[in-house]
């Protein structure tokens, strides 16, 4: 069965232009009302992806799941989870988007299955030799009785990294929570049950995948301690060292063979990478030309609401993108950080942030946090390559910060005893119509309200209340993507930095494009001679200039 995009641009490099929705599935529309997201809830929505103007959707695991970490631990690589839908509406849904021009990423989740994946389980019931075990990474524990882990690995929701099966068993490992056993790439099944798993989707006409951490999938030989290497891998700035589980140079291998599957399509399919890596020029090694085709750039993501950070970013990816002839991809905001209106409403310091954990207690100002969204939304939009749009960042959507604590879902927040709140904050369901909770995220009549409460004053931010206004996130939103689609300066290409005071950063590109951006303290930023504004995330002062926290596109 393969469905093939219709009214799409026949281009074969679509991605290296194209503006990308993610869909966070439990949280963008359900469609029958048990209070969790769905395909068919999706599929009501088409019209709206395709009149916002997106090129393509990546929408997070829809796969059966007993959803330890929200569907990023997957039982069955080739089903649908029940509560989700089934194939059928799979294969629907995706036959649909490319009938509104709208391409469809999924999302693969390599590094780790469930622990009720079949697998996993026959290696339980198999026991310690078995040549079930060796598809995971299980060990005996150190010390006299085995009762230490083997390692010192961290798992990144907290606690250590191992988990001993019954008292007196061997351990396993989970990067991740208990319930997401690492496989062991170095085994041949592993890598071919995977491979098969492309095809799989791929035959179903699915576009692309995105790569659930890219970065993680070969460990050390022997499993060294981590000792003092920092637990997260993200950016720092600082120098690359090697790790015994994030970003080892023998996962490129992987993605060579992965490159191969795709392009054996006539239409070829994609690949992003969501890869933490500590520098730029490690980022741009996943897309070699015979590896994947994008990866997200998170150190923009991360970076402060400063002219020089911002500069100092996009210079750096721009120029290791440029090395392996790759579009970079830029990213405001995702299902793991807290959303950006919040990040930026805080006091900027220099520090690279994305937790809502960093933000809690720091003094915020949401309309702030707005102002300066709507201006990253068009410098984002402005940048050569592709960008993702993070599900409700075009209705402007902060943070939800105090959702009751029991009813808080992130595996963090357990693991953490209760000391740090996660990510549910920023996964929070979308917001579409009326005045009061599910705003029409279910239909009337739904049995029960969505799986996190929505806050009260989130009516004003309905797609509905803003649809209208000319003056709303969703209208700059809107009319951002018209002009970048007609624009033969935007999307993949090339820029050159123009030379403005302290605290504005702005670009050209070419033919008779330029970006703007005052991040300075003062509202005296000229707009230069000879353009004229086409879209502006704020109105300009009255003497023509551009104020504070405000970007403009140029036609120059
Ligand atoms: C990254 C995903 O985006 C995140 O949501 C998940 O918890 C981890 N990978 C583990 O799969």
């Amino acid at each position: 069965m393969t469905t093939s995009p219709k009214d799409l641009r026949a281009d074969g490099e679509w991605w290296r232009s194209a503006v990308i929705y993610q869909v966070y599935i439990r949280s963008f529309a359900d469609g029958d009302g048990d209070g969790l997201g769905d395909i068919e809830g999706i599929r009501s929505r088409l019209p709206y992806l395709q009149d916002l103007g997106v090129d393509a959707i990546w929408i997070n695991p829809w796969y059966p799941s007993p959803m330890a970490d929200a569907g990023y631990d997957v039982s069955d690589y080739r089903g649908v989870e029940p509560r989700f839908g089934t194939l059928a509406d799979a294969a629907a849904l995706i036959a649909e988007a490319h009938e509104h021009g709208i391409r469809v990423l999924l999302d693969i989740v390599p590094n780790h299955t469930s622990d009720q994946h079949p697998w996993f389980q026959a290696a339980i019931a198999a026991g310690p030799g078995s040549p079930e075990r060796e598809r995971y990474i299980f060990r005996p524990g150190r010390g006299d009785d085995g009762a230490q882990p083997p390692n010192d690995w961290r798992s990144m929701f907290g606690g250590s990294a191992w988990s001993r099966v019954g008292a007196a068993g061997e351990w396993y490992l989970h990067l991740f929570a208990p319930g997401q056993p690492d496989v062991d790439w170095e085994h041949p099944e592993v890598r071919a049950e995977f491979t098969e798993t492309l095809r799989f989707w791929f035959d179903r006409g699915v576009d692309g995948f995105r790569i659930d951490v890219a970065n993680s999938l070969i460990k050390a030989p022997g499993l060294p301690d981590a000792g003092d290497l920092p637990l997260s891998f993200g950016p720092d700035r600082g120098e690359y060292a090697q790790h015994p589980h994030w970003d080892r140079d023998e996962v490129h291998e992987v993605y060579r063979s992965w490159r191969a599957v795709a392009d054996s399509y006539a239409a070829p399919r994609v690949f992003v990478a969501e890869a933490w890596v500590t520098h730029p020029y490690r980022l741009a090694l996943y897309v070699r030309r015979d590896e994947l085709h994008t990866a997200f750039n998170f150190e923009y993501l991360m970076s402060p609401w400063t002219a020089g950070a911002l500069r100092s970013t996009i210079t750096e990816t721009l120029a290791e993108h440029a090395v392996v002839g790759a579009p970079p991809t830029w990213v405001l905001s995702n299902h793991d950080v807290a959303r950006h209106v919040s990040r930026y409403a805080r006091e900027q310091t220099g520090q690279l942030t994305h937790t809502l954990d960093e933000l809690v207690g720091k003094p915020a100002d949401l309309q702030l946090g707005l102002r300066r969204a709507r201006a990253a939304a068009l410098l984002t939009l402005a940048l050569p390559g592709g960008a993702y749009v993070y599900q409700g960042e075009e209705l402007g959507l902060s943070e939800v910060e105090d959702l009751p604590e029991d009813t808080l879902q992130d595996p963090t927040w357990e693991r953490s005893d209760h000391t740090q709140r996660g990510r549910d904050g920023c996964r929070v369901p979308i917001p579409w119509s009326g005045d009061e909770p599910p705003f029409g995220f279910s239909p009337d009549g739904a049995a029960g309200p969505p799986w996190l409460p929505q806050p009260a004053d989130w009516k004003a931010l309905t797609v509905e209340a803003q649809s209208d206004d000319p003056d709303s996130m969703l209208s700059l939103y809107r009319r951002a993507l018209e002009i970048r689609r007609e624009h033969p300066a935007l999307g993949d290409g090339t820029m050159t930095w123009l030379d403005l005071p302290d605290g504005a950063l702005g670009f050209a590109r070419e033919p008779g494009f330029a970006c703007v951006v005052n991040l300075s303290a003062s509202d005296a930023v000229r707009v230069p001679a000879e353009a004229d504004v086409l879209l502006a995330s704020a109105p300009l002062t009255a003497g023509g200039d551009i104020p504070v926290d405000t970007a403009v596109w140029l036609r120059t």
